[in-house]
């Protein structure tokens, strides 16, 4: 892994986007900037990490890493299910087809862990209305991978875990488009095992966010990156799960742990500061997973980030 490449950029990460406004309306999410130009989004991938809902530091090409691993799996799952993507005019940026979103997170689940795990130890694991068998281990696979859905949050508050009676309830979706989800959302998901399998990774659990134009279905936002997903290392699995280890994982739970071990911080509160190093050694993670998951290394061009995005947003006529 080139960390001099890594340091280099530190003083370039892409925090605050201020493109011209004749990009179009501009909307902040958590790691996207929003430019809106009628049907169409140009959606700028940030360098901005967030975790349990808090914008924490940036880390260098985080944006890069993610909308290109966003690119590459939408390129390889749109047999499955149409996607928003129009182009990709910069190795940041997405230009969409602007749709009306369900205001839910639909999360697809392959294994027993993470905060699914913290509430099934609590018994607070009810909320999703699913059963559950009692006695089920840590990392444990689930028979089929289960949806345990989640109501989109407002910043800084957290993603509500929500049951299929209650969205339905709430006219979150209709009964037919709920149907259309979850198949949709599963069908995406068999993808996602399926090509990780292929690279020696498993893919553990992830969460899609979909939306419509007129009454077409199109998978919208990311799929499949490190922020939306958890990946394990496949052939270490059984034996760790068999001795109750950790998993090796690929993935961004790395920075909750260090989070919750280093600063006790578990969402609760001002979020700390994160120190250099720990932000190169995230950066790392994320370039390893986006060689991992594809095959090949990612070229890493220090420089403006800021800059380079508007001359090419210009070059191909969005500016
Ligand atoms: N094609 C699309 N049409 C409409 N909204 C979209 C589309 N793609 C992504 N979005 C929305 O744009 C925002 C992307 O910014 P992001 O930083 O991921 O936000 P969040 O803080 O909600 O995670 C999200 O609210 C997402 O739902
Ligand atoms: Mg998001």
């Amino acid at each position: 892994m080139n960390t001099s490449a890594l340091h280099a950029q530190l003083p370039h990460t892409l925090g605050q986007v201020h493109l011209p406004s004749s990009l179009g309306t501009h909307y902040h999410g958590k790691v996207r900037d929003t430019y809106r130009q009628g049907d169409r989004l140009i959606l700028v991938t940030t360098d901005r990490l967030s975790a349990f809902d808090h914008v924490l530091t940036t880390l260098p090409f985080k944006g890069e890493v993610l909308n290109r691993l966003a690119a590459f799996w939408f390129e390889r799952t749109k047999h499955v299910v149409p996607n928003h993507v129009l182009d990709v005019p910069d190795p940041n940026v997405t230009v969409a087809r602007a749709c009306q979103p369900f205001a839910l997170e639909m999360v697809v689940r392959g294994y027993l862990t993470g905060s699914l795990w913290r509430d099934y130890q609590k018994g607070t694991h009810t909320a999703y209305g699913l059963p559950f068998p009692a006695g089920l281990r840590k990392d444990e696979a689930f028979p089929a991978p289960i949806i345990t859905p989640a109501t989109k949050a407002e910043y800084g508050k957290h993603d509500e875990p929500i049951s299929e009676a209650e969205i339905l309830a709430r006219g979150l979706a209709s009964p037919r488009d709920w149907a259309r989800l979850t198949e949709a959302a599963l069908a995406l998901f068999a993808e996602g095992q399926k090509w990780a399998r292929t690279r020696g990774l498993i893919l553990v659990d992830t969460k899609y966010e979909f939306g419509k134009v007129g009454d077409e279905l199109y998978v919208i936002d990311e799929i499949h990156t490190p922020d939306s997903s958890r990946y394990w290392v496949a052939d270490e699995y059984e034996a760790r799960f068999a001795k109750g280890e950790d998993q090796r994982m690929l993935d961004k739970e790395n920075i909750r742990q260090w989070l919750i071990r280093e600063r006790g911080f578990s969402g609760q509160g001002t979020p700390p500061p994160i120190p250099d190093e720990v932000r190169v050694e995230l950066a790392g993670k994320y370039l390893a997973a986006y060689e991992r998951i594809t095959g090949a290394p990612l070229k890493l061009e220090p420089g403006d980030v800021h800059a380079r995005i508007e001359k090419n947003l210009r070059a191909a006529g969005y500016l």
